[in-house]
């Protein structure tokens, strides 16, 4: 009789973009009239960079003759990409070797997967509010889940505490929902801990490219001993309108080892390595060729163009919140402001409000943990018109 993975019992009915998404799918079709403004998944609106397109073009032409064409590639990503990210990290400061990077569809998928990598019996730490990924990916393996919570009090950068014995510690910064980023120190004492306890950290850094400020961390292997705790996960998503080409990328380093529960010490870049080789048949061609523009100079500056304009987003929408006296986080470093719901209205209540009432879609901070009650999140991936519009029907709102 086959059975199947019961943990899969504990999770929530649907992943939380999939319910809001249903939600949206029920009021247009009940109000098929009415101009609906997307603020909700953290999803881009601009095209891809011309470089961009024009490398993939020219992908496309190669895959079409014979001379050019290629079939698989290697599972980790060619080195052509390997190298282009390598250059990327060291003009922001930090030295890699090829060897240490491994491409995928998306950090989606490798904030997922691994969790192959670790025995069951690791203690898991996450914030909370937290990219529901983290925390479901570990119930379907029923580990042991603790939370820190991330309140207004630590500006939702929740800090290590000594008496807390975790394993694996997951850190979004820029953070997903909140926003907030954490600074060199607080990164420090996160990797101190992590060394500490023998622990390892996973860096969620899909959001780094949105830090203007060169004293803040975009990586977490600026920090001295990170390359001893830490594995990197970073996306085309966010940084070059990558979220329906799909690529990202894990940095494991060669030096990072811990032993399995038989005593051995084994390299987790080599774990990874043999884990996507084997179910993990590589990122097509054609978009590496895209995502290696992307990581280019001169692909740089148009995505960071794309950056400029969706902080512009971002920017109009904290001046509302300011006009309104709404309390609200992020929107600096992030393509997300988290704002506290209006008249202590509940998360999903001011959700149905906005959808309802104003027909703007934004994402119930409830969804990403019990600290997230009471807070909403809107991203601002949208164009200036709508969000300029939605930002208008907000000011006027009168509640
Ligand atoms: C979000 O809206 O939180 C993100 O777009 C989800 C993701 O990157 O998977």
């Amino acid at each position: 009789m086959a059975l199947v993975n019961g943990n899969f019992a504990k999770l929530k009915e649907s992943y939380l973009f999939s319910d809001i998404a249903a939600r949206v799918k029920a009021f247009t079709e009940a109000h098929p009239d009415k101009k609906l403004i997307k603020m909700g998944i953290g999803d881009v609106t601009l095209p891809l960079a011309p470089s961009v397109v024009e490398a993939m073009t020219k992908a496309v032409q190669e895959m079409g003759h014979k001379e050019t064409f290629r079939g698989y590639g290697p599972e980790q990503g060619y080195e052509f990409l390997h190298e282009a990210i390598a250059k990327y990290y060291a003009r922001h400061g930090v030295e890699l070797e090829t060897k240490e990077i491994f491409v995928s569809d998306g950090a989606k998928s490798d904030c997922g997967n691994i969790t192959d990598l670790f025995d069951d019996s690791n203690v898991i730490l996450v914030p909370d509010p937290v990219y529901p990924v983290y925390v479901d990916t570990n119930v379907m393996r029923d580990r042991k889940i603790l939370y820190m919570n991330g309140t207004p009090e630590n500006d939702f950068l929740p800090m290590p505490d000594p008496a807390v014995k975790a394993d694996i510690i997951y850190l979004c910064s820029p953070n997903n929902p909140t926003g907030a980023a954490y600074n060199k120190e607080q990164l420090k004492a996160w990797v101190d801990y992590a060394l500490k306890n023998d622990a390892i950290i996973l860096y969620d850094a899909a959001y780094e490219a949105f830090i203007t400020n060169p004293e803040m961390p975009r990586s977490i292997y600026t920090i001295p001993g990170a390359k001893d705790c830490a594995i990197e996960f970073c996306s085309f998503s966010k940084t070059a309108g990558f979220t329906g080409t799909r690529c990202g990328y894990t940095v494991v380093p060669l030096q990072l080892t811990r032993k399995s529960p038989e005593g051995n010490e084994m390299s987790l870049n080599k774990m990874w390595l043999r884990r996507q080789t084997t179910k993990f048949n590589g990122v097509n061609y054609i978009v590496q060729r895209g995502a290696e523009a992307a990581m280019s100079p001169v692909g740089e500056k148009e995505c960071g163009d794309m950056l400029a304009y969706y902080r512009e987003n971002a920017r109009m929408m904290m001046e509302t919140f300011d006009k309104k006296g709404y309390k609200y986080y992020g929107g600096v470093y992030s393509p997300y402001v988290w704002v506290k719901c209006p008249n202590g209205m509940g998360s999903w209540e001011y959700f149905d409000h906005l959808l309802n009432d104003l027909a703007i879609v934004g994402t119930p901070g409830a969804g990403f943990g019990t600290m997230g009650e009471g807070y909403l999140r809107l991203s601002a991936f949208g164009t200036h018109e709508g969000t300029k519009e939605a930002m208008e029907r907000i000011e006027k709102d009168n509640i």
